[in-house]
């Protein structure tokens, strides 16, 4: 597995290859992640090059978050992805990726992108669209693969590259959960483990909301309220927690696929994560 650093470095090495398998990441890999690079190797096929980026990208960090302390662990990181099958890690500098304040942005339209995670986070999805489409560009990748369990960020890729109309196929890769069900994130290592075995309550709070649904109750208004006094009586600072259908995060319809999303602070900790109904 080679490790570069620059552009061009990486253009040469892909120069032979013309099936490209692409996860972008930031770094601080779990099991999840791997999952990704594997699923990325399968469909990319032997003769294919699976290519992880490792890049913790300012732009869609707000002021007040963890962008000074996002763990970086290049090392440790390399040696994952190279048992996992990965063939090139491209771990830019900001200097190479940014050598100019980057002042040509993708922004995504707010229909999708100013809600739920976009309504806490204003610039979040900008700040992804505008690095992927930049790692796009620079790795050209025939498919990439990006995790359900950031399910927004998904839809939101998707749509870019269908609007765009590049000529790259996205996968979904499931959620990888821990044994006890808490969906394998790099902000869980910010948890105590008292906070790990409570973490576990934001996938129940989600499996409670699509129950109720299920069971014919139909004020989701109060449901949703519901299960944010629960998660607030538990303790927690819940963004949201609320039922959507799975085709544009709209309000739930009867009868179309759905899935409950939620975003809730544990301590200083913010959690998401969602379930398919
Ligand atoms: O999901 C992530 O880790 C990041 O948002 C991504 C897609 C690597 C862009 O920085």
């Amino acid at each position: 597995m080679q490790v570069l650093h620059t552009i061009a470095e990486l253009r040469d090495a892909l120069a032979l290859h013309r099936q490209r398998g692409f996860v972008p990441t930031m770094g601080n890999l779990h099991d999840g992640h791997l999952a990704l690079v594997k699923q990325a190797r399968e469909l990319v096929g032997p003769a294919g090059a699976v290519v992880a980026s490792i890049f913790v990208n300012r732009l869609q960090f707000a002021p007040h978050e963890d962008f000074d302390t996002y763990p970086r662990t290049l090392a440790r990181d390399c040696e994952l992805l190279d048992a996992a099958g990965c063939d090139i890690v491209f771990a830019p500098s900001e200097a190479e990726l940014y050598p100019e304040p980057q002042g040509y942005k993708v922004v995504p339209p707010g229909v999708l992108a100013d809600i739920l995670e976009g309504h806490f986070r204003p610039g979040f999805f900008t700040g992804v669209c505008t690095v992927v489409h930049k790692l796009f560009n620079i790795v050209q990748p025939t498919l990439a693969v990006f995790g359900k369990k950031d399910y927004q960020q998904l839809m939101v890729i998707r749509r870019m590259v269908a609007q765009m109309a590049l000529p790259i196929a996205i996968h979904g890769g499931e959620t990888r959960r821990s044994a006890e069900g808490l969906a394998l994130s790099s902000r869980n290592g910010y948890l105590s483990e008292a906070e790990k075995a409570e973490a576990l309550r934001l996938s129940r709070t989600l499996k409670a909301l699509i129950a109720r649904w299920q069971a014919g109750e139909r004020d989701l208004p109060a449901m949703e309220a519901d299960a944010m006094q629960a998660l607030r009586d538990a303790g927690w600072a819940p963004d949201y927690i609320t039922l959507r259908r799975r085709v544009d995060l709209g309000p739930a319809v009867a009868g179309e696929p759905l899935v409950a999303l939620g975003a809730a602070r544990l301590g200083s900790t913010r959690l998401i994560d969602n379930l398919e109904d």
